[in-house]
């Protein structure tokens, strides 16, 4: 095994790893309907598909060669991101016939590695948006000798998470799936999304059957005796997995609260892209999105939103967290909160559509009836 000179973050240069594996093959129901025609990581995020802050900062972080676990919509990645040379990657795609669930989209793309047996090789959820110290993720993997290595981070309700107690050196002690009793909840550590895998290990994950790396893999390594490190890092983390974690990661990217090389343009209160147009005293703010050939109306306000491409935003609306997706129209002085717009749909003048509500693709809301204060 290679070993690193040095420790921690700010150690050895050894601490690299060249090879990535990102897992974007899940059908993002929680996204819905923004996932109806976009698998979630092409689903734009401060004005690029999600996934491309992914790939920069593995870039950044020395990755060179990633292979992307493709299932649902497989289709739309490769004509996007082609061979990865405009980010200086170089990148391949592997399409499940049948999804293959986390761990087995990680078996399955074994054959197209490149690493060694000792190598580390990376292994991302193709949804989180983070500002893991990639580095010092490999160097943790280094200097213990670990099997695998996982991201932890703490937050304060686990419940909807996979905890991962640790012990006084950082060596995973169990794996607890969604706990619920007060008993149950031992540790404020979930699973982050991010793993390095010692390449021999992958190769021992059942091929052909869908696997959860999760419930599956790493609960049977634990009891096989493997070692499996946890470094808990508690930088910026969000699993972008519902609209209003989506539209915050998108917010937090163009405010400069989340690191990424690829956010277009200036960090600021809003990023406008370039063939949109925005009338004058329209009010942008909270690090709204403005995407390719979109329009905001007269006295339009809009904040901590993403309006996706081609969007119309008629005058006097009101948009807070909100996402509006491709070519949607959003009548006059409509009121959005917390709502999520479907590719195509219609909201007719003056509807108020609030907290989690959805208008499914291509659906049409005819105009209220009922006119609300835009000055509220
Ligand atoms: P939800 O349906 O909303 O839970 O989202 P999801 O389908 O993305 O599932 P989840 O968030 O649990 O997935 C975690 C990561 O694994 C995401 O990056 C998914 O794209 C990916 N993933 C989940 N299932 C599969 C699969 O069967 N094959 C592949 N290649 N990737 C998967």
């Amino acid at each position: 095994m290679t070993s690193s000179a040095g420790s921690g973050s700010t150690g050895s240069r050894d601490d690299k790893v060249t090879e990535a594996i990102l897992l974007v093959g899940g059908k993002g129901t929680r996204l819905r309907p923004l996932t109806v025609n976009t698998p979630k990581p092409m689903v734009p995020a401060a004005g690029v598909p999600f996934l491309t802050h992914q790939l920069a900062r593995a870039r950044a972080a020395g990755v060179e060669h990633i292979v992307l676990a493709t299932s649902y919509l497989a289709e739309v990645f490769e004509p996007h991101f082609g061979d990865g040379s405009s980010l200086g990657l170089s990148l391949e795609y592997v399409t499940e016939k049948e999804p293959l669930g986390t761990g087995g989209a990680i078996r399955n793309v074994a054959a197209r590695l490149r690493s060694g047996p000792e190598d580390p090789v990376l292994v991302f959820n193709g949804d989180i948006l983070t500002g893991l110290d990639i580095e010092a993720l490999i160097a943790t993997h280094r200097d213990s000798g670990a099997d695998v290595s996982l991201h932890l981070t703490r937050v304060p309700d686990p419940r909807a998470f996979g905890l991962v107690p640790t012990d006084g050196n950082g060596r995973v002690t169990a794996f607890l799936e969604k706990p619920q009793t007060p008993e149950e909840i031992v540790t404020n550590q979930i699973n982050a999304g991010a793993y390095v895998f010692r390449r021999s290990v992958i190769d021992t994950i059942p091929a052909g059957r869908p696997v959860s790396v999760e419930r599956e893999t790493f609960p049977e390594l634990l009891a096989s005796g493997a070692h499996l490190q946890g470094m808990v890092d508690s930088t910026y983390w969000l699993d972008l997995g519902t609209p209003q974690a989506f539209v915050r990661g998108s917010a937090d990217l163009v405010l400069g609260r989340a690191p990424s090389p690829a956010v277009p343009g200036r960090r600021g209160d809003r990023l406008v892209l370039d063939s949109a147009s925005v009338a004058p005293d329209a009010k942008l703010s909270g690090g709204t999105v403005v995407g390719a050939g979109a329009s905001v109306a007269s006295g339009a306000r809009i904040d901590g939103s993403v309006i996706l491409a081609g969007a119309v935003i008629e005058e006097s609306a009101v948009i807070s967290a909100s996402l509006v997706g491709e070519g949607a129209r959003v009548g006059a002085r409509v009121h959005l909160d917390g709502a999520v717009i479907g590719d195509g749909a219609v909201v007719g003048a003056d509807n108020e559509l609030l907290h989690g509500a959805r208008v499914w693709c291509g659906a049409h809301l005819p105009p209220s009836s009922v006119r609300f204060s835009s000055d509220q």
